[in-house]
């Protein structure tokens, strides 16, 4: 049985979950972690929904029988929007939290009722963002703009495809800063757009609010845990099914200069 002691699991399709466990390091700082990046078998965005679901019923299953988590964050829009709602059904007493884009922040905050969304096409043309579109619609207009090949390229940490998309997805969301009719305000609706957030800034104007979700799901995460612990040893174990060097990078980039990453065949 779990304990207030054990692990926290973080999964994503690769790196972007990084931008989630940072904040979940800030909120509940005592805390166990285990990441697992399904490099191996990323990026999920643009993959047929059998394979998302199927790849994200093996990462829980292995880090609820491996590593005994006390709960499962799932770090990655597009997993949450096209099979959470199996894991709810497969694990009833996990406690489980996921992440959608922050389309509902961002309509009380945008002033012009105008927001862009950039996510993947997955999360996009899932049911679950169909539903939460639909529910918001009569709030703002909403702009979604699905981003195909710019996650690969994050989590490839290939500058110059990530400079061509970020600034071909920017510009197709149309006139965005204050002034009337602009979007004033952009959703990061998939986990690895926070790692680009500069260069996004840089496109979008100093303007622009972003939102993204990793502090809602921290706070969140916080609030389902049976206990949270305040005096344990925090300690994270990365994991990837893709090369060691590219979360190791990122891992030390973004949390911890002494990351370290295991290697795992989930299959
Ligand atoms: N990081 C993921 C998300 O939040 C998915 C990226 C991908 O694998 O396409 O949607």
């Amino acid at each position: 049985m779990p304990t207030p002691e054990s692990p926290i699991g973080v999964f994503d399709s690769g790196i972007g979950g990084l931008s989630v466990l940072q904040a979940l390091h800030a909120e509940l700082p005592h805390q166990r972690y285990v990441y697992l990046a399904d490099s191996g078998h990323a990026p999920y965005g643009e993959r047929e929904p059998q394979h998302v679901i199927d790849r994200t019923m093996a990462a829980a299953e292995h880090l609820i029988v491996r590593h005994g988590i006390q709960a499962l964050v799932v770090a990655c829009n597009t997993a949450t929007a096209i099979a959470i709602h199996l894991l709810r059904a497969e694990y009833p007493q996990l406690p489980l939290v996921g992440l959608e884009p922050a389309i509902k922040p961002a309509a009380q905050h945008s002033r012009n009722r105008r927001v862009g969304v950039l996510a993947t096409r997955g999360t996009l043309q899932s049911e679950k963002f169909r539903v939460l579109h639909a529910g918001l619609a009569q709030q703002a207009e909403f702009i979604l703009q699905p981003c195909d090949g710019l996650a690969g390229a994050i989590e490839r940490q290939d500058e110059e495809r990530i400079a061509t998309l970020s600034a071909q997805y920017t510009a197709a969301l149309g006139p965005c800063g204050v002034a009337p009719g602009c979007i004033d305000t952009v959703v990061l609706g998939c986990t690895h757009y926070p790692l680009i957030a500069p260069r996004l800034r840089t496109l979008l104007g100093p303007d622009v609010a972003m939102i993204e979700s990793g502090a809602p799901v921290a706070r969140q995460t916080r609030r389902i845990l049976p206990q949270v612990g305040t005096e344990g040893t925090p300690s994270t174990r990365y994991f990837t099914t893709g090369q060691i060097g590219a979360l190791q990078a990122a891992a030390r980039r973004w949390l911890e200069a002494d990351a370290r990453v295991e290697n795992l065949d989930l299959g």
